[in-house]
């Protein structure tokens, strides 16, 4: 079994296996090489050739125990034929929800449209890097993708104003999403995905109040059918008020915690294996910081099964010196 399925699958406390949110990406040299001779970003996440030799990069240089497939959560409103744009220094840019056309989409049509994903997964999981690795594939929560496909670009911090007018809307777009986003799972585990993250990256956006409908009910369908192939889940709500409640609900293999809450209270509240945690921007700092914050978490989860990773992506501006310093601290607690 691999050190993470250890962790998942035994609850093992006696490991810290180690991998990174955006482990492969723009902070990288050999991926803003191969980034600048492709310029549009889908295409290239469209390209299993590169795509996957991407995934691979950072296990050439870290010893890292898992592969997390190079793509985008937006393959989803791609293949469902939203417009999907990434401008520099912007963000995500989507066009026009367009009903007409993403209601005769059949499951064919939209997997000959990212079969690319799921051919570089193959490669991935068939290439000798990753021998006693665990490959991850993922796919945002359903919550984080109406958000995307609805408010058309990152919401930062707020939704458009009327992002709730249209309750039809909303309701037609979670429908179709729970469709192809379990069609998405199962062609990632079909081809080789042995774990599956689940990003909800806007989780915090919500009240209360809305969090059956939009996160709970939702995510439960994905985590359950996830589990019917004896595959683990790991999710990640990124800033969600309660932690506790969200795992007691969704109950997921694992739980990625963000760099806001408390790994204290999260030993306290929570008994399934957890992950992740540290401060990106820590990345940024000295080797001193470096060693005493990842100290911490490891400290912290001593007793507890954890897998190490960052609380939200890698930053692009993170030195890899200070990441391959990273891995070998973990690697050596
Ligand atoms: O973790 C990994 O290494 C796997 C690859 C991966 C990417 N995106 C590659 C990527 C994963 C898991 C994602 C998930 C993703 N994509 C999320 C959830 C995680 C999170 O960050 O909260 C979200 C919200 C997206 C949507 C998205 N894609 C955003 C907001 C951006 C950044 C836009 C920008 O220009 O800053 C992307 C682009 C993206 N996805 C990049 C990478 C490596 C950078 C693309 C580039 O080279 O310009």
């Amino acid at each position: 079994m691999t050190p993470i399925n250890k962790v998942l699958r035994d609850n093992n406390v006696e490991i810290n296996p180690i991998w990174i949110m955006r482990q492969a990406g723009r902070y990288l040299p050999e991926f803003r090489e191969i980034r600048k001779r492709n310029p549009n970003f889908i295409n290239l996440c469209l390209n299993e050739k590169l795509s996957s030799e991407i995934t691979l990069q950072p296990l050439k240089r870290f010893d890292l125990d898992a592969a997390i497939i190079f793509s985008d959560i937006l393959m989803i409103p791609y293949g469902l034929n939203q417009k999907v744009e990434f401008k520099k220094n912007f963000g995500p840019i989507l066009g026009d929800l367009d009903f007409k056309k993403m209601l005769k989409l059949d499951e064919v049509d939209f997997v000959k449209k990212v079969q690319p994903v799921y051919k570089a997964i193959n490669l991935v999981k068939n290439n000798d890097l990753t021998n006693n690795k665990s490959t991850i594939g993922f796919v945002g929560a359903p919550w984080t993708l109406l958000v995307y496909m609805v408010n058309k670009q990152s919401p930062k911090k707020n939704l458009k104003k009327d992002f709730y007018k249209d309750d039809f809307l909303i309701n037609k777009v979670l429908i179709i999403l729970e469709k192809f986003l379990k069609i998405h799972i199962k062609n990632q585990i079909d081809n080789g995905a042995e774990v599956i993250q689940i990003f909800d990256s806007w989780a915090g956006l919500l009240n209360e109040k809305d969090l059956s409908n939009f996160i709970y009910l939702p995510t439960l369908n994905l985590v359950e059918y996830i589990k019917s192939f004896n595959i683990p889940v790991i999710c990640f709500p990124k800033g969600i008020k309660d932690y506790k409640e969200y795992c007691r609900i969704i109950k997921p293999d694992a739980v990625c915690i963000d760099y806001e809450v408390d790994p204290l209270k999260i030993l306290k509240d929570i008994k399934i294996p957890v992950q992740g945690g540290m401060d990106p921007k820590v990345l940024l700092s000295d080797k001193e910081s470096i060693k005493k914050e990842a100290k911490k978490y490891l400290d912290i989860f001593k007793d507890h099964p954890y897998i190490f990773n960052l609380g939200h992506g890698v930053l692009p501006e993170t030195d890899p010196n200070m990441m391959d310093y990273l891995v070998k601290m973990v690697k050596d607690y």
